[in-house]
């Protein structure tokens, strides 16, 4: 029997953080072997908040260093885009459907342009999530609903046209659920308030030094939610009641532990970036063996649709 689809991505929108990791990279990498497994830069979803092309093409190839570091196989790296799905999809659901995404409220009520492309991100997401025949998708909670409307619009295109589209599951950790930033607020790249997943020792020490930590209980709950994401809550419950008060103490226990996780896949993203060719040549191999899954997708649906 084939194996069945994993598939999920990230945009290169800014640094990756350790959101990013806990919420989609680490289950990624945990259940990769077991499917037949996409990792894709999200690089036209980045286009909502990125208007800069240098900016763009250099975080694109960060990213992809960042997913060789977290020990990512290159034969499962895949970069490719069909927008005339997202369309397709874009026809079929309703202007009041999408107002709901939370996701796209956040964004506007934070004072970004609500730009059609914003608007319409989910059905471009369900695209490269329904192209693919995926089966299942680790991402952050935030991501929770836009899977749901990937469901959707996969739902109304078989309804009307017949069946075409699998329906895909959202893998989402309950030991993660949401990482939260230095402000006790999701962490998010727009946010400024990440833990870069690849910074410097110094830049993650800054990092954490600036968690806020204004706890009213016993511990620095900030800084306990994002430690505990390192180590097990029994040994935590221990070394924060022995530094009661002491956040100075727990901060740079914290620090440790990220370095510990970290920096061995820190140095191999050293060893990655020193190739120079290696990124464009892992881009180019993922997007043939990508197109020809969604090439063939895509021609089933213009059949269906009367279009060819
Ligand atoms: P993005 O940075 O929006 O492209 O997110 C890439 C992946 O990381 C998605 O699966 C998100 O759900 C996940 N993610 C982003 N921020 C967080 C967070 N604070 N906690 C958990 N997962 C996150
Ligand atoms: N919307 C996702 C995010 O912002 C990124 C993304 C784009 C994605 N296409 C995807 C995630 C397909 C999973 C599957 O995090």
């Amino acid at each position: 029997m084939s194996k069945k689809r994993l598939f999920t991505g990230l945009q290169p929108s800014g640094a990756l953080h350790i959101g990013n990791y806990f919420g989609a990279l680490k289950p990624f990498m945990e259940q990769c072997e077991e499917y037949d497994s996409f990792l894709m830069v999200a690089d036209y979803h980045a286009l909502t908040t990125v208007r800069s092309p240098e900016e763009l093409r250099e975080n694109t190839h960060s990213v992809v260093l960042d997913y060789l570091a977290v020990g990512v196989d290159p034969e499962e790296v895949v970069l490719f885009r069909q927008s005339e799905m997202a369309w397709i999809f874009e026809c079929l659901v309703t202007v009041p459907f999408l107002q709901q995404a939370h996701s796209y409220k956040d964004k506007v009520a934070r004072g970004m342009e609500a730009t059609a492309g914003l608007f319409n991100y989910p059905m471009f997401m369900a695209a490269d999530i329904l192209l693919y025949d995926t089966a299942v998708v680790p991402v952050g909670k935030d991501q929770k609903q836009h899977i749901e409307y990937a469901r959707e619009a996969g739902t109304k295109f078989n309804n009307a046209y017949g069946d075409t589209f699998k329906m895909p599951e959202a893998l989402i950790l309950d030991s993660v659920e949401m990482v939260l930033g230095t402000d006790g607020q999701k962490m998010s790249k727009s946010y400024k308030n990440t833990i870069p997943l690849f910074g410097t020792k110094d830049e993650v020490s800054h990092a954490i030094m600036s968690i806020v930590t204004d706890s009213e209980g016993k511990r620095p709950e900030n800084v306990f939610a994002i430690h505990k994401l390192f180590r097990a809550e029994s040994e935590l419950d221990v070394l924060y009641e022995k530094n009661e008060g002491n956040y100075k103490a727990l901060k740079e226990a914290l620090i440790e532990d990220i370095e510990k996780l970290f920096s061995p896949m820190r140095d191999r993203r050293e060893k990655f970036a020193k190739d120079a060719g290696a990124v464009s040549d892992i881009l180019e191999k993922g997007a043939e063996r990508a197109r020809a899954i969604a090439g063939e997708k895509m021609r089933d649906v213009r059949k269906k649709i009367g279009i060819r």
